[in-house]
């Protein structure tokens, strides 16, 4: 079949990565697309937001399967649009419809999903801009540190942890009176903090039943040690030590399967995949955000790690046969460290030329914010590269991801040097 992914990332290169190795996948397009997703299929300089051109570029091409990487399409109602659209409606889509979108595209509706189906997260109060008094009164009764979230999509940067009442305040009246976040930030939820260590669970569902695909932890913040801004994510794991099968079977019971049965009963059909960000509290999961996508750049672990054809899951997911599916897991290990353009995530340059990709040994290289100029790969964005390094141990896998990561070069380049680091320390703890 011909074979469409919207996004641009680090996460679109190795679904694509993943997707052409398919024997269903005859042409493979990326809309648009970077360096890297060109040169395992054609590149569309189509906007991913771009119903119109997006659709009528699947009629031109006949394309069979879309599969939609990030969230703001998603959010925005491709899906709808595909479903709306009498020529379209055919073509089989992987992602939600707006609807169930609403469970990354409103953190209040996700708030509001989870109680209502019984999954455990976090209490959390939520506000709108016309009650920001009784928000700013609120804030006085609550234990620090506080957690304020923006309502709507903030590209990543709408969660706040205020160390004290003083610096919630300040937060809140940012984002509620000044809107900081436009109208993401018109309603606010301060939510009681969760402490433990996160985990990334992906499924894909459609709607009845799902498969779990390999779990793998995030590294969020810029510096070594956890420290420093947030950003989209500097490495990633897979598997995640802690995850124990007896973890899991927690996570499928109290979250997974009430939150299938909850999108069921409350009508919303959902097909794609449910990104479960957790915080794994004293051996109890918590959830603490829902995204109606894969994570990035967790998939660049996640997808070295199947085994099966991603295609075949993909229609299954799309015409309601996950029932029939079982997913094979490869047993190896994954570790990924992502190379940023420095500066990131606050402000940083572009078009400098990356050196050192033509060696195509070792660890995978997945293209993040890249973009080719005549002979040249230049940096396009904040996360240019994800190199993933897999081994039959962790450790194996780290070194082989960093010994890549040394051969590759453009000026500034910026990279986290402790990614996998504390779940190896967590493992000789274990043995000890
Ligand atoms: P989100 O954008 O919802 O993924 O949140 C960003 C980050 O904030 C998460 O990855 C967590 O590290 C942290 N966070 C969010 N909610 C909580 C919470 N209730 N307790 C502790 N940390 C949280
Ligand atoms: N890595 C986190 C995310 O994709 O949201």
């Amino acid at each position: 079949m011909n074979i469409l992914i919207i996004g641009s990332g680090g996460r679109e290169h190795a679904l694509a990565w993943k997707i052409r190795q398919s024997t269903h996948c005859r042409n493979l397009f990326i809309a648009p697309g970077n360096a890297g997703t060109g040169t395992v299929g054609t590149n569309v300089p189509l906007a991913v937001d771009d119903f119109v051109s997006l659709g009528n570029f699947c009629l031109e091409k006949k394309i069979d399967l879309v599969v939609v990487g990030p969230e703001v399409p998603l959010v925005k109602g491709i899906r709808d649009y595909f479903e709306q659209t009498d020529l379209l409606k055919s073509i089989l889509l992987v992602g939600p419809g707006r609807a169930g979108a609403q469970l990354e595209g409103s953190k209040d509706f996700s708030k509001q999903f989870m109680i209502r189906n019984g999954v455990p997260t976090a209490k959390a109060q939520t506000f709108y801009t016309h009650q920001s008094k009784e928000a700013l009164r609120y804030l006085d009764s609550c234990k620090t540190p506080i957690v304020l979230k923006a309502d709507g999509l903030a590209a990543g940067k709408g969660v706040i942890i205020a160390s004290t009442v003083i610096e919630a305040k300040t937060a809140m009246r940012e984002m509620l009176e000044e809107k900081k976040f436009g109208e993401a930030s018109s309603k606010v939820l301060v939510e009681e903090f969760l402490e433990g260590i996160e985990l990334s669970v992906f499924v894909l569902t459609d709607g009845k039943s799902y498969v779990i695909l390999p779990e793998a932890k995030d590294y969020k913040r810029i510096g070594d040690g956890d420290t420093g801004p947030n950003t989209g994510g500097m490495g990633a794991v897979s598997p995640v030590i802690f995850a124990t099968s007896s973890f899991m079977k927690k996570v499928e019971e109290q979250v997974i399967k009430p939150t299938i049965d909850g999108l069921k009963k409350e009508g919303i059909a959902y097909q794609g995949f449910i990104f479960i960000g957790l915080m794994n509290v004293q051996g109890e999961p918590f959830v603490i955000e829902y995204n109606a996508r894969m994570g990035d750049p967790e998939t660049e672990a996640v997808m070295t790690r199947i085994e099966s054809d991603l295609v075949e899951l993909l229609i299954a997911c799309t015409k309601g046969e996950l029932k029939d599916k079982q997913i094979e897991i490869s047993p190896a290990h994954a570790v990924t460290v992502v190379m940023a353009s420095g500066g990131y995530p606050d402000q940083f340059e572009k078009g400098h030329v990356i050196s050192g990709l033509e060696d195509q040994t070792g660890a995978y290289v997945f293209h993040a914010g890249t973009i080719q100029k005549h002979n040249q790969v230049l940096t396009q964005g904040g996360r240019v590269l994800a190199i993933t390094g897999t081994g039959n141990s962790l450790e194996s896998a780290a070194a082989q991801a960093y010994e890549k990561v040394k051969r590759i070069s453009w000026e500034g380049a910026y990279y986290r040097r402790d990614i996998s680091m504390d779940l190896a320390r967590m493992k000789s703890n274990l043995k000890a």
